[in-house]
């Protein structure tokens, strides 16, 4: 039977609601040590979900007053995170965020392929193009990038590290004592890429990953995002709010797929959900609640400014939110602007808005005892609105402790959840094919 893939999604350290760092039980300075992420990666581990999954921007958010004050959340970078994370488990998908927009490709590449050969074949890369202004002003930009060049560029970057991470053929390493060739010179290949934005000539010069290409992902619903991961992922979180939305999605991206010559099984979509388990609803309710009265009234408002690309501070708070910018002719991320004018629509006030992001951004809260949150989620799945989920925990370690000790358990009883490891690689297990090596001369 298929079963559900299962990523556990660290967005701050210490949780993904906002503002989790002030709860009496969320993590302290420990969260800039290896021992904390060890063990939630041995809690993640022992309850066989798939990958860790590490958000990163790169660079602080701090155009609105609150920002730095309350939320700014300095953490640790995921790769190198994930490099030390590789030596302490032993069968966990590892999946990293990395910017296409401001990391060379080769660079990047390298950096990939050693992080797939330490784990054994575990390693993903969390493709993003970044979308923040802060980002850009430490990249030699004075704002945003374009939009639409963001991610045509992504698209010919991902290409450029395919090619690299294909460079070296997986039996181009002889290491022979007797004739005394290190490596074959016909299997090692330089890309000669040069197109509209990259130029590299490779080899790369670490031998090709274990899976061959780490796994891809790709998240965020943009048009442009979607059709990046059509043609490039293999795996892609998305923002889905109803079994029904999730089926159309489902079949709009088949439908990209095949435009881009692959296959449905090729990409495995994994809604956001925002787990809330307790003994009982009221008191999963109650937890969401203690939650909120943690955020000051001001991180809410700038947050929905950041979300709609225009400062709502000077307008009444229980007022609607304002006119918002055009989505076509907007830099900023897009699928967050879109959240923003279906919020409008429905009458909302900035107050209501900032509520919910703070909460839980866009996804949906699935909330209850283990098994409310096991019949929502058996619900999801077999009606074919997502491959599995992507866990984003609102207070860590706790959420995911419970989450991993109670909701999976009834999860695997169901046959729902995998309750062993199979198979030699992340690929692998998630069902998805080694990729052929396009200088292959078969
Ligand atoms: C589950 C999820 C995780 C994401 N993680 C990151 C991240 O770690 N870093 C980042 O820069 N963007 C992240 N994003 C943002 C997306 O990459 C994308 O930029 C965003 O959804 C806006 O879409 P657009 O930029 O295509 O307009 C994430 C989005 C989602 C839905």
């Amino acid at each position: 039977m298929k079963r559900m893939i299962l990523s556990a999604f660290f967005f701050n350290p210490q949780g993904d609601h906002r503002i989790s760092w002030r709860h009496p039980n969320a993590p302290s300075r420990e969260i800039y040590d290896l021992p904390y992420f060890q063990s939630l990666a041995a809690v993640s581990e022992a309850a066989k979900l798939d990958a860790i999954f590490v958000a990163d921007h790169v660079g602080m958010w701090d155009t609105y007053e609150s920002n730095i004050a309350h939320y700014a959340n300095p953490r640790l970078e995921p790769i190198t995170l994930l490099s030390a994370l590789s030596a302490v488990t032993s069968h966990i998908g590892l999946l990293a965020t990395a910017s296409a927009s401001y990391t060379e490709p080769y660079n990047l590449a390298r950096m990939f392929a050693s992080l797939d050969h330490l784990s054994h074949g575990r390693a993903g890369w969390n493709v993003v193009t970044s979308s923040m202004a802060e980002e850009a002003m430490n990249f030699g930009h004075d704002g945003n990038i374009d939009h639409a060049n963001r991610y045509e560029r992504a698209g010919e970057y991902v290409d450029v590290v395919k090619a690299l991470w294909d460079s070296i053929e997986d039996d181009a390493i002889l290491l022979d004592r007797e004739s005394g060739l290190f490596a074959d010179p016909r299997r090692i290949h330089r890309i000669n890429h040069a197109a509209k934005y990259l130029k590299v000539r490779g080899p790369l010069n670490v031998p090709r990953p274990p899976q061959g290409h780490p796994v891809i992902v790709q998240a965020g619903s943009s048009d442009d995002g979607k059709n990046l991961a059509a043609r490039h992922a293999d795996v892609h979180f998305a923002v889905i709010r109803s079994v029904e939305e999730g089926q159309k999605y489902r079949a709009d991206f088949d439908t990209r797929l095949e435009r881009a010559g692959r296959v449905p099984e090729d990409l495995k979509i994994l809604p956001g959900i925002h787990p809330v388990v307790a003994s009982s609803r009221d008191e999963a309710r109650e937890k969401e609640e203690f939650l909120q009265t943690l955020v000051p009234e001001r991180i809410g408002v700038d947050l929905v400014s950041s979300w709609c690309g225009i400062d709502v501070s000077g307008f009444p708070i229980d007022g609607p939110l304002p006119p918002l910018p055009d989505i076509e002719s907007y830099d900023g991320q897009r699928s967050n602007l879109e959240r923003m004018k279906a919020f409008a629509a429905q009458g909302l006030s900035i107050r209501d808005v900032a509520h919910r992001l703070i909460n839980a951004g866009a996804v949906p809260s699935v909330t209850g005892t283990p098994a409310d949150v096991a019949d929502q989620l058996e619900e999801w799945f077999t009606a074919g609105a997502g491959d599995g989920f992507n866990l984003m925990f609102p207070l860590l370690p706790e959420d995911l402790v419970q989450f991993c000790t109670q909701v999976v358990p009834e999860l695997q009883r169901r046959g729902l959840a995998q309750s062993e490891y199979a198979g030699a690689t992340l690929r692998d297990r998630l069902g998805l094919r080694r990729p052929p090596n396009r200088f292959d001369r078969a």
